[in-house]
């Protein structure tokens, strides 16, 4: 079985309010490796599942997702574009992964320990052994990178972990390659809007904490205008923005969205009060969030069409997986 050198695996969850950290810290990068890797991007509903989903929200939030990757730019036709629970596959290798990653690395993952909360007898063992699924997501096309943001590091490492493992165990030297994290671009970690010490996030009750991406130019300026900031003027270099987080975030966002570093953004700014980098940066965010809105929301409607994409990406995800399954059973001893 030959070895692929450029083949991206990445997930999204379908769990509802997609926000920009999704978009600049995920999914913007996954459209730039078109072009230079094989590419293969899932809606990993089995992960939205860890935690409780109501099924026809989940349905309509998966096929949101779909869109919002090709509203983004992913070609669907070039690339394989996917729902993980149509491909068995990625369950069957997450048991027998599950049996080779160990308690003590799935005891270190800080996501399950700020998602369980303080009653983590009462969390869905799926949510305790989500990474593993992870890691066989990735695994099971013997992906070589994966675009994430930054808080997917440490899923990662136990991805590597969990490979080196397996292919130690079985004897099988360089059977899963060791994937590598591509976390990229100045916004690989987007702050709240209300808090800059605190992630962006689907799950955050404020509405006003995350610009979704089906917000209207309207939501998108009112949600920039009423950002937590500080009184002060924006510094003149990147080290001046240390210990304020809610202004180094929106220069942050402003520089992924420009396509610019953070010291190009300040070398423009660097003395402009709140009052005048805020409307820039609603103006800039408009303007390129807009377009894939605006697209996204007549994808949605044409759910024929979503569903047949994610049908015959299914089927070209299944032609990859199924060999290689084959050949980890093989491995494991299964007759
Ligand atoms: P999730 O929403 O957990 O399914 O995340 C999907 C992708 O978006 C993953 O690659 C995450 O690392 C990335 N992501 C989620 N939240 C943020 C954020 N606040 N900033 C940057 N990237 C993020
Ligand atoms: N855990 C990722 C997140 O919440 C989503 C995900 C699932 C994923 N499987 C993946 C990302 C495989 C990259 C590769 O952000």
């Amino acid at each position: 079985m030959d070895q692929p050198q450029n083949r991206v695996f990445s997930g999204v969850q379908p769990t509802g309010n997609l926000h920009l950290g999704n978009y600049l810290g995920a999914i913007r990068n996954f459209v730039g490796l078109q072009d230079t890797h094989e590419c293969i991007y899932c809606v990993v509903d089995m992960h939205a599942i860890t935690v409780w989903q109501d099924p026809k929200e989940l349905a309509a939030n998966t096929r949101e997702v779909a869109a919002a990757y090709i509203a983004a730019g992913i070609d669907p036709e070039r690339h394989i574009v996917f729902n993980q629970s149509k491909v068995a596959a990625h369950a069957e290798l997450a048991w027998i992964l599950n049996c080779v990653a160990r308690i003590g690395w799935l005891n270190r993952m800080t996501q399950f320990k700020d998602k369980a909360g303080k009653d983590r007898e009462k969390a869905s063992v799926g949510l305790y052994a989500y990474p593993v699924l992870m890691a066989a997501d990735i695994l099971v096309y013997r992906a070589t990178h994966v675009p994430v943001g930054e808080d997917q590091k440490q899923h990662l490492e136990l991805a590597r972990d969990t490979a080196q493992k397996f292919n130690n165990d079985f004897g099988a030297e360089g059977f899963f390659p060791l994937p590598e994290p591509l976390i990229m671009g100045p916004a690989t970690r987007v702050m709240s809007l209300r808090d800059g010490t605190k992630k962006m996030s689907k799950s955050d009750p404020s509405d006003l904490s995350r610009i979704t991406m089906r917000d209207s130019a309207d939501d998108i300026s009112k949600k920039i205008r009423k950002a937590q900031t500080d009184p002060d003027p924006l510094p003149e270099t990147v080290e001046g923005l240390e210990g304020r987080a809610g202004a180094d975030n929106l220069v942050g966002i402003y520089a992924a969205l420009a396509g610019k570093s953070k010291a190009e953004v300040l070398a423009e700014f660097a003395g402009a009060q709140f009052s005048v980098f805020k409307p820039a940066l609603a103006d800039l965010a408009v303007e390129k969030l807009s377009p894939i809105t605006n697209e996204m929301k007549r994808l949605m409607d044409d759910k024929a069409y979503l569903d047949a994409v994610l049908e015959r990406g299914a089927a070209r995800a299944r032609a990859i997986a199924d060999p290689v399954i084959a050949r980890v059973r093989e491995f494991v001893g299964f007759i």
